[in-house]
């Protein structure tokens, strides 16, 4: 028999002996599952560990975390639990279990404790995904496939495990194109043609719309979020986010192009956003006023929503942007009322290696610039609070952002002469600084 869990990453292999001499005290049959298999077996990079037990899972992980010193979140609703360790491994603990759909594209109602191994491994989505290894002493590293997912994986085939599975969760048409892209396998002909017929049912109606943006959003965090989506647009399932959704691919294309040749200062500052830039890209073919509406449906935070609707603003910014013999601090203007992102894309936009020069050194360097004197300093030499400090402090700052106020001396000097009725008076006690 083989074991398939001879060559694996060290800090899975560690817990996973845990969480197996745990199992076996108890004589729980403890098996790992799904997506973590199909990358075992492909030998790719994957630390989330999903354990089934044919009993107590919450038990099993409570003590298990005990154990180790690692931190468990509890859902009872669910019956699961979360364990986290500090190397980044992170294990979800579920009893096996079958599930129905109350109705088509509902979220699962799940029977806990009232399946076998291989109920819970009939109700996933694709083959690849319905996989086990046994981790209990005797049968340690041994492959369940009961549905012929090694097989699968070996042939690069996506396939479901039965007809029904798209319209139960139509959200696995997302996640059907995802796989597809992200390991260059195949749809196979007979679960193309279910998945097709699905995006004709009423059930993609059914789906609320913030599971479709999950899945959507783990799209644009691929690789290659151009291929994700123009395999989506080919399936005709882009709708599936809205039905005003419309994608410009070249454009997309490009932008992710572009990202990749991001400075890496860059690129690891924003990573975090590539996804909402990616996002953004194929947003831009939508048109400003579908947009609120569409946004509305989705669960996006304030900022991240700003930036999306920033968008249909990206053609007349970067004609702005492209005006010869603009200062740095008139870039500055332009861009300051922007979100982070805004600016970021628009950089990924820019033809011109002008335009994409003068936003680099915006988010490198002017964005962060502040005046070296404060409204107290301004207060000081008899500005009343209000608007003028602002106005005062922002005249000094872009002088700083152009290079000719270096110092707090000479911006002092610079806001003094800007004070009505100081024009010409020099600083005495307060001024310090250079
Ligand atoms: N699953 C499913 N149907 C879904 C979502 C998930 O059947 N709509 C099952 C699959 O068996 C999947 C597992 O739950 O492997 C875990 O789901 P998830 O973490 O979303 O996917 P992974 O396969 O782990 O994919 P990734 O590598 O992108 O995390």
């Amino acid at each position: 028999m083989r074991n398939y869990l001879n060559n694996i990453d060290r800090r899975l292999s560690r817990i996973i002996r845990t969480i197996a001499g745990e199992a076996d005290r108890r004589g729980l049959p403890a098996y790992i599952v799904g997506g973590i298999v199909r990358d075992i077996i492909l030998g790719r990079e994957n630390l989330d560990l999903d354990i089934v037990v044919e009993g107590d899972a919450v038990a099993l992980a409570k003590k298990v975390a005990q154990a180790q010193g690692a931190v468990v979140r509890v859902y009872p609703e669910f019956g699961t639990a979360t364990v986290q360790w500090p190397s980044g491994v992170r294990v979800d603990f579920a009893s096996t279990r079958r599930e129905s759909y109350p109705y088509p594209g509902a979220l699962p109602r799940v029977a806990p404790s009232a399946g076998t191994l291989r109920d819970d491994l009939f109700r996933r989505d694709f083959t690849i995904n319905a996989m086990a290894v046994c981790i209990n002493r005797g049968d340690f590293g041994r492959l369940v496939d009961e549905f012929g997912g090694l097989p699968d994986l070996r042939g690069g085939t996506i396939r479901v495990l039965h007809d029904r599975s798209f319209v139960d969760d139509p959200t696995r048409i997302l996640r059907a194109a995802r796989f597809e892209q992200r390991l260059h396998f195949r749809i196979e002909a007979a679960t193309l043609r279910l998945l097709k017929k699905a995006l004709r049912t009423k059930a993609v109606d059914n789906v609320k719309p913030p599971r479709y943006f999950a899945e959507f959003r783990k799209m644009l965090s691929e690789d290659n979020p151009a291929g994700q989506l123009g395999r989506l647009e080919d399936l005709g399932a882009l709708g599936l986010m809205d039905p005003a959704w419309a994608l410009d691919i070249r454009l997309l294309e490009q932008v992710c192009k572009r990202w990749q040749r991001l400075p890496v200062k860059l690129a690891l500052e924003y990573r975090r956003s590539r996804w909402l830039i990616f996002f953004m890209a194929s947003a831009e073919a939508i048109g400003g006023r579908q947009l609120p509406r569409i946004l509305g449906k989705f669960p996006l935070k304030k900022e991240e929503k700003e930036s999306i609707l920033q968008v249909p603003g990206t053609r007349p910014l970067l004609r702005q942007l492209a005006v010869p013999g603009l200062s740095r601090s008139e870039v500055y203007r332009i861009l300051k009322p922007l979100t982070a992102g805004m600016a970021v894309y628009l950089r990924l936009r820019a033809d011109h290696v002008g335009v994409a020069e003068r936003v680099d050194r915006y988010l490198t360097r002017d964005a962060g610039l502040r005046p070296d004197i404060d409204g107290e300093d301004l207060k000081r030499m008899g500005v009343k609070p209000g608007k003028e400090i602002g106005a005062i402090l922002s005249g000094i700052l872009y002088q700083k952002i152009d290079g000719e106020l270096k110092g707090r001396r000479s911006q002092l000097a610079a806001a003094g002469a800007m004070v009505p009725g100081r024009e010409g008076k020099t600083d005495g006690p307060h001024q310090t600084g250079q």
